[in-house]
């Protein structure tokens, strides 16, 4: 049977920079060779980038914190069997921006929904499918939010949640990280943008043991 690929993702709060962060690492597995692809969520296969609009678009009180869960484990699990996986099943490493540790930090950390409810809507949609390193890029929010504040897009519902909010998610991403050590690394991301890519390629080295 052929090589199965790598699942990697990154996580964090609004401008820590993932986004920057899985296109540099996708470029450096291009020069050693390793066949990867560069996904996204919410979105990352058609179905998923149409439920992204709902989630994203909008007032921030648009949906009820379960329905929002819902909503991102319907798109997660869209993505999971039709993009991800087969990627995977295909040799290909997956870098992913934002996955599952996402809700649990966003719609239960932030907004509030109880972990076990979370974790059971997690076990229907995607089972016990996990990344094999994740990334959390860790940053003081107030700063995070004054990045994108000067970005021009409309897909701004998380933006607009009170710092409070967005202290909570930051705290869950750490707590996240606590619970799993062997798949989280946290990484700081107040440091310049090549220090953070050299940070993220040194635990590629040593968790994954690429050279
Ligand atoms: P996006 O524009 O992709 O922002 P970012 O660059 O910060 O990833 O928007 C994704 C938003 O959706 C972001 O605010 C985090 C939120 N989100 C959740 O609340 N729960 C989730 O499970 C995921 C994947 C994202």
């Amino acid at each position: 049977m052929a090589k199965l690929g790598r699942f990697i993702t990154f996580e964090g709060g609004e401008g820590t920079g993932k986004s920057t962060q899985a296109k540099r690492l996708q470029a450096k597995l291009a020069q050693r060779n390793i066949p990867s692809i560069l996904t996204r969520e919410p979105g990352g296969s058609p179905g998923a980038e149409e439920i992204r609009s709902l989630l994203l678009q909008g007032n921030p009180g648009r949906w009820e914190p379960l329905t929002e869960a819902l909503l991102f484990y319907a798109a997660r699990a869209d993505h999971t069997d039709r993009t991800i996986k087969p990627a995977l099943v295909a040799g290909k490493w997956v870098i992913c921006d934002r996955y599952s540790d996402s809700s649990y930090a966003y719609q239960g950390g932030g907004r509030g929904l109880n972990r076990e409810t979370v974790r059971r809507i997690e076990a229907i949609a995607i089972g016990d499918f996990k990344p094999e390193l994740t990334l959390i890029l860790d940053q003081d929010p107030e700063i995070g939010l004054a990045r994108v504040a000067s970005r021009t897009h409309k897909e701004t519902r998380f933006e607009e949640f009170d710092i409070e909010f967005h202290r909570r998610m930051r705290k869950s991403f750490l707590d996240i990280a606590r619970r799993a050590p062997d798949r989280c690394a946290v990484i700081d991301a107040n440091q310049d943008v090549d220090a953070v890519e050299e940070a993220v390629f040194q635990l590629l080295k040593t968790r994954l043991r690429i050279k």
